[in-house]
């Protein structure tokens, strides 16, 4: 076969080849796509992705199905979904605990938080309020303080698992009161603000976006916000340096993932409808109602969140390590 004839046949094959990749990328999504939530639905993950999930679905053109797989911490769903084919079709929402604390607290975890998926971007952060069962005998800060270590294990908390948002936050709460109480692990903190509400058990460290509605339903106690200023949505609710706790402050954040290797066509339509569905004015409501802090466009993009897992897992490892090695009567550096 002459030389032109077989640079003529290549030729044609990189044109078919470039049209069929392009007829992919105009394609995607062809069907819907699945949006993993490793907590139980309820929660406060579980509410930021139906929100933002309902409006993405409308960007991208097809349904947004939202999927629960609870245990082990939210390590459970993650693990899955970052396993999931990295055709843009399974996505999932982490958080600070699924990526940023699991590491320390999992020695075998199964994924990697800082390489093992596709930065699609920040959906909320979400400020923490240590929050109490409507009887219990404390009706500010400083008495539930006062009462928690007077009474250690006989108090207990609620929390989603090893390694969540709770679980972790609530550490850093106890180990800078030096209390222990007793710890009941539940499948989302949705079940467990059943519980609080229920009275069945007595407080937790949670996600304002769970909170809020019972909050201003007076069905529990909010004794204290851990962020520097009040939140607008609930303004009566104190913030920790007001009600004696100045050095417990912490948020979450809530973020789309998808899985390593996922094609460029889908993580830019990602990352585009997520972009839209935190610039609709309706989903900005809902989640502003309940209390999130939606990101500003340069903290949306996937290079922001790539960068704020690896600065979270390198945060919390030391403090998750000596808050461990206190609770076992152990020296911490
Ligand atoms: C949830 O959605 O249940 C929470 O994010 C769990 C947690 O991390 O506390």
């Amino acid at each position: 076969m002459s030389r032109r004839r077989m640079l003529r046949m290549a030729g044609a094959a990189a044109l078919a080849l470039a049209a069929q990749i392009h007829a992919a990328s105009a394609a995607w999504p062809e069907k819907s796509v699945t949006l993993v939530v490793p907590f139980a639905a309820g929660g406060p993950t579980d509410i930021i992705a139906r929100i933002v999930g309902e409006h993405m679905a409308r960007t991208l053109g097809q349904s947004v199905v939202i999927e629960n797989v609870a245990g082990a911490g939210g390590t459970t769903g993650i693990t899955r979904a970052s396993q999931a084919k990295p055709d843009g079709y399974t996505i999932m929402m982490g958080h600070m605990g699924t990526h940023g604390a699991a590491p320390a607290l999992y020695p075998n975890l199964k994924y990697n938080p800082a390489k093992d998926f596709t930065p699609i971007g920040l959906a909320a952060g979400t400020p923490i309020l240590i929050v109490a069962k409507k009887a219990f005998p404390a009706d500010d800060l400083k008495g539930f303080i006062a009462y928690l270590k007077a009474n250690g294990d006989k108090v207990s908390e609620a929390h989603a698992g090893v390694g969540s948002v709770s679980h972790t936050t609530c550490t850093l709460l106890q180990s800078q009161l030096g209390s222990k109480t007793a710890r009941v692990a539940y499948r989302g903190t949705g079940p467990a603000l059943n519980d609080l509400v229920a009275g069945q058990v007595d407080f937790g460290c949670d996600q304002i976006v769970n909170l809020v509605p019972q909050i201003q339903g007076g069905n529990i106690k909010a004794l204290a916000i851990a962020t520097p200023e009040r939140s607008p949505a609930l303004p009566n609710v104190p913030t920790t340096k007001e009600a004696g706790l100045p050095e417990y402050q912490v948020s979450a954040w809530n973020a789309v993932f998808a899985p390593k290797d996922t094609p460029k066509e889908a993580v830019d339509k990602l990352v585009g409808a997520l972009d839209k569905a935190l610039d609709d004015e309706g989903t900005r409501k809902r989640l502003l109602d309940l209390g999130s802090v939606i990101p500003d466009k340069t903290g949306r993009t996937p290079a922001a969140l790539q960068k704020l897992v690896e600065s979270e897992v390198a945060r919390w490892m030391p403090v998750l390590k000596d808050a461990a090695a206190a609770a076992q009567g152990q020296p911490t550096k």
